[in-house]
């Protein structure tokens, strides 16, 4: 059985929310939404071990379902639980917001000789020290909704952004298309408090305000971890996921200047751990079948969302190895498969590693 799944909707009119921070191989919010309501039912509790920026987890919480995720970065983590902890009133987002500032500015001053040279090329310095003492803050008071607002405006070249003119997605500056000589104000210190408040404003725009979850008995739950070593919930309803497409993504280096503000360590941590073969791949859905077949509710379903990976011109087929893997697992059944073409804007990079199609493989605990 192949369909194709619907595209129609466009990401203007998603959820602000799910824009929060950006994220390399992200899914689309309609996607999640549209299968979360078709393999689950209000109540369930829902999987998805590969996190990355939530979209699952949260549109699983606007559909009133509990929430069990996971991933191995700490980015991930932040902006997972930044969404699931979002404000839904905006006067308590800006008075919380208003007390974190006044709480940052009573840290330390950050000594700058203990950032890397990498880092304090980004930005003025007494932005980068106030942007530290925010980010301090929010981790010491797990405020991870605020830290993700940090972390979303952290770098760009528009001028509610902190950054030195800078690209969004990945951290490169753009100092010679915008050199300082010809872009003076590009150069200048920026005040991190009303573009912060700007960006919890449109954070929590577009009718999310005006949603109302069903939380009573509702749980929401995160776990840092890479996948050959979390420990699965006893039983679950549905395991909705879009695992790494084996190393296509570095989601370490793309996301290298958020996660030094989170971490303040070097990023390539999170790329050793990511799934990077295709025997750490196989093993990945080898767990995936495992827990499913052990954990989910009888006729409950294991969905994942994945890439066809075209690999410098070798064929690199992830959903083959997946199907290969849970067609071989006896606890679960093939239910059927679906198309749904990745619209050019989610393509990260070109002339590069290509996904070209996306498949929605959806199978059933027998
Ligand atoms: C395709 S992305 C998930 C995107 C997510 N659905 C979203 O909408 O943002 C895959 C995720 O797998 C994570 N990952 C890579 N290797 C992992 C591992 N061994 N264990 C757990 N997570 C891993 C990456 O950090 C990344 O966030």
């Amino acid at each position: 059985v192949c369909n194709t799944l619907s595209n129609s909707a466009t990401i203007s009119d998603e959820y602000k929310l799910h824009q929060l921070s950006p994220y390399v191989g992200k899914l689309k919010s309609f996607t999640a939404s549209a299968i979360v309501s078709r393999f689950s039912d209000p109540g369930d509790l829902i999987v998805d071990p590969f996190s990355g920026s939530g979209t699952i987890p949260l549109e699983a919480k606007l559909l009133g379902r509990s929430t069990f995720s996971s991933d191995v970065s700490d980015y991930a983590k932040v902006i997972t639980l930044g969404k699931l902890s979002a404000p839904d009133d905006i006067r308590t987002a800006s008075d919380r917001l208003m007390r974190l500032i006044v709480l940052a500015g009573r840290e330390p001053m950050p000594d700058l000789r203990r950032v890397p040279a990498w880092v304090r090329s980004f930005f003025h310095p007494l932005t980068l020290k106030e942007s530290i003492q925010f980010a301090d803050v929010c981790l010491r008071l797990r405020e991870y909704f605020y830290l993700s607002c940090l972390l979303g405006i952290l770098h760009h070249q528009r001028p509610g952004f902190l950054s030195y003119p800078s690209s969004h997605l990945t951290p490169y500056l753009r100092d010679k298309k915008f050199p300082q000589g010809d872009f003076p104000d590009m150069y200048e210190y920026r005040d991190y408090r009303p573009r912060i408040l700007k960006k919890v404003e449109r954070a929590l725009s577009n009718g999310y305000l005006r949603k109302t979850v069903e939380n009573q008995g509702l749980k929401h739950e995160f776990r840092r971890s890479s996948i050959d070593r979390l420990t699965w919930p006893e039983k679950f309803g549905a395991v909705i996921t879009s695992p790494p497409y084996m190393n296509a993504l570095d989601y370490g280096r793309d996301n290298r200047l958020r996660l030094w503000f989170i971490t303040r360590q070097e990023s390539h941590r999170v790329d050793d751990r990511n799934i990077s073969s295709r025997v750490k791949f196989e093993s990945a859905m080898e767990v995936m079948a495992r827990e499913s077949a052990r954990g989910l509710r009888v006729g409950g379903f294991l969905i994942i969302v994945i890439g066809e990976l075209v690999d410098r011109g070798r064929q690199a087929n992830t959903a083959q190895i997946a199907r290969d893997v849970f067609n071989r697992n006896e606890g679960i059944s093939f239910v059927s498969e679906e198309l749904n073409p990745i619209p050019d804007i989610r393509r990260a990079r070109r002339n590069c590693i290509a996904v070209k199609d996306e498949v929605l493989l959806i199978y059933k605990k027998k």
